[in-house]
């Protein structure tokens, strides 16, 4: 992680990062560096001469008159009285520091009147900031390494707010990036036993409880759906469960909810195997534990009032003479039946037994005020929303109002989904409560109605579907790189933040 700084000051920089938008109507370029003073003029005939557009993810290197190096990165369209989106502005600083791999340290002057916008442009330049080359060999030494030291120049923030923006802003990347980099590690590194113990040092350091229950515990209190999918592998599964409970806070009571997070370490389909073009992104089928179970951290670091706990049903879906076949039949945690039609229908098997011990151990000595859970649940979420834009589901509006709320504070893209009822009966199984597939059309609402089977109606809960979201198979773009992205990460801090202030 780069360190990041404050300045009001910015006197002869190595690289100045400034923003450079297009008037939709005069189709003028405009240079946005709050306040900083530049040579305005002269630095727009060059970039006019290169054919600058100042569209997004556009980023313009030319050697600087008080810097080394001047770089703009591009804002879009908009008029002179507009104001650019957080959204807007996190990504062209992201896209900035992407760029800017190789380099040491950069300054970052972009156009913002607040502490949001200031923020913004903070988490945009920490999580361009990543590079992702553990298992680089011999091609390690000539990789490009991220900014290690970045600045942002601001005008309207004054120092007692930058340190706690930043701070927060700090934690928010690094965690990020621990998602991203649990997702780019590969299953021959990464299988439900090591996923876990990564995080029982991250959590103890932090004063969380982590309870990590094993094959044989699962087995004995009747885990089913993490067995079922589990048992075709040699790595056997786990179920992570990860506490927070406030120390020294001034309130009596504090609300209390439960993340459950989608931990398939690899989906090779189990018996109905992927194709092998179908399978080569499943390595991030645990993007949703590794999203749950890196907010709780992130969420005890930053001191949120609120009680949490986390579960991360961790299990690796293979193929073999032991695997769970089509037709078998196995016991949800806490007695309700499934029909495993599709053992590719894995990730609502996991998610299942998680959900019910969640509400049972949240519902202990005190009451759920809702769980969230999180997951790469379906192919059929990419076909609806595409890749960038992750569905939330749930069985009480006014939570998923909130919800949305939150998502609008921390720029990330959700879109309300619904579970129409009449679907709910193509689940229906002719032996037992319920089978794990059921229509094929609509397959991300059918996901979701089986998995609200195991909520009950007043708890109030809410389904992510971030199947396309979590990994970027494309180009790099904004401060997203190649690879796992981190998604829900900042949704779900913002929805801690936003309940603790309710
Ligand atoms: N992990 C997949 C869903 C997925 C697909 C995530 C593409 C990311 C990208 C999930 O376990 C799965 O295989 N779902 C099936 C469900 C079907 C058998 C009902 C699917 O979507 O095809
Ligand atoms: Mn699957
Ligand atoms: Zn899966």
């Amino acid at each position: 992680m780069p360190t990041i700084r404050a300045t009001d000051a910015a006197v002869t920089p190595d690289v100045l990062v400034i923003g450079l938008s297009k008037d939709p109507k005069s189709k003028e370029l405009r240079i946005h560096s709050a306040g900083l003073k530049l040579n305005v003029s002269s630095l727009l005939d060059a970039l006019g001469e290169m054919g600058a557009t100042g569209s997004p993810d556009e980023v313009v290197k030319l050697p600087g008159e008080t810097s080394k190096l001047l770089v703009t990165t591009g804002l879009g369209s908009s008029s002179s009285a507009e104001q650019f989106t957080e959204e807007t502005l996190r990504r062209a600083a992201g896209a900035a520091a992407r760029a800017l791999l190789g380099q040491t340290a950069a300054t970052f002057a972009l156009p913002h009147n607040d502490a949001s916008g200031f923020n913004a442009i903070a988490e945009g330049a920490l999580l361009g900031s990543y590079a992702f080359d553990e298992f680089r060999g011999s091609t390690k030494a000539e990789r490009k390494k991220p900014l290690s030291k970045l600045e942002i120049f601001s005008k309207s923030v004054p120092a007692k707010d930058s340190k706690s923006i930043l701070a927060r802003a700090e934690i928010v990347a690094r965690y990020t990036h621990l998602i991203r980099d649990l997702v780019n590690t590969p299953p021959s590194h990464l299988t439900p036993a090591s996923f876990s113990e990564r995080f029982r040092p991250l959590a103890k350091k932090l004063g969380l409880t982590v309870e990590i229950l094993n094959e044989v515990q699962l087995k004995k209190s009747g885990y089913g759906g993490i067995i079922g999918v589990g048992q075709g592998s040699a790595n056997p599964p786990r179920l992570l469960h990860i506490s927070y409970r406030p120390k020294n806070s001034k309130r009596k009571s504090l609300p209390r909810y439960a993340f459950v997070g989608k931990g398939i370490t690899f989906d090779t389909g189990g018996l109905a195997l992927k194709p092998a073009q179908g399978m080569e992104a499943m390595k991030s089928d645990m993007s949703g534990a590794a999203a749950v179970s890196a907010a709780i951290l992130a969420i005890a670091e930053l001191q949120i009032p609120i009680e949490l706990d986390a579960w991360a049903p961790l299990a690796e879906n293979m193929v073999s003479d032991t695997a769970t076949r089509p037709s078998d039949i196995i016991t949800i945690y806490g007695g309700k039946t499934v029909e495993v039609l599709n053992p590719d229908a894995e990730g609502r098997l996991v998610l299942a037994d998680a959900l019910v011990r969640a509400a049972e151990v949240g519902n202990k000595n005190g009451k759920l005020a809702g769980v969230v859970d999180v997951a790469t649940l379906t192919g059929a979420q990419v076909v609806a929303l595409g890749t960038r834009t992750s569905a939330v589901m749930t069985n009480n509006e006014e939570f998923r109002e909130r919800f949305m709320k939150s998502v609008s504070r921390s720029g990330e893209q959700f879109w309300p989904m619904p579970l129409p009822e009449e679907l709910r009966a193509s689940l229906d199984s002719p032996v037992a409560d319920i089978a794990n597939i059921g229509e094929r059309m609509g397959g991300m609402l059918v996901a979701g109605l089986f998995l609200k089977d195991f909520v009950s109606p007043e708890l109030p809960w809410l389904h992510l579907d971030i199947a396309g979201p979590a990994y970027n198979e494309a180009k790099p773009h904004g401060y997203t790189s190649v690879g796992g992205t981190g998604v829900a990460l900042r949704t779900l801090i913002a929805l801690a933040e936003d309940a603790a202030a309710l």
